[in-house]
């Protein structure tokens, strides 16, 4: 079983994967229309999930709160984001110019969190804490995969 950061880091692969595909499509190709609902669904679920674990282990402690609190206000600024290029079309020239911008949001997130976030989080969260949160991020994810997206999408 995975520890809350390894699969926090699984998933943000997911993300970059599905990034790297979208950065090469072109209009309002099939393999666009399959994969940006796929990288909405994605990164929501993936937000939701690790505010109710992670954030929250993370905001009750006074050592860590300003961290949690930052990366929650990233993942508001990557939903407008996500809302400016799905309301652009995809057949548009500035689809890919918009998608970008959210690109580099994520990938600035993501990186932070990786480098700092989850160091803080070490410092204030036992070894059995964290084994606890993977599996109960797990489930989150699970149930979050399952939403209706479509005031993200398209
Ligand atoms: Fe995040
Ligand atoms: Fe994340």
């Amino acid at each position: 079983m995975a520890d809350i950061f390894e699969a926090l880091k699984n998933d943000h692969k997911v993300a970059k994967d599905i990034m790297r595909v979208l950065e090469n499509t072109e209009g309002a190709s099939k393999e666009r229309q399959e994969n940006y609902p796929k990288l909405v669904r994605e990164l929501l679920a993936h937000a939701k999930a690790e505010e109710r674990t992670l954030y929250h282990a993370m905001l009750g402690s006074a050592d860590s709160q300003d961290e949690a609190t930052h990366s929650i206000k990233e993942h508001k600024e990557m939903e407008d984001a996500m809302k400016e290029v799905s309301d652009t079309e995809m057949s548009s020239s500035q689809w890919l110019p918009k998608f970008r911008e959210l690109k580099e949001l994520v990938e600035h997130h993501v990186k932070e969190e990786e480098q700092e976030i989850f160091e803080a989080a070490r410092e204030v969260l036992s070894t059995s804490k964290q084994n606890e949160l993977g599996a109960m991020y797990e489930k989150e994810k699970a149930v979050e995969d399952k939403k209706d997206r479509s005031d993200f999408l398209p």
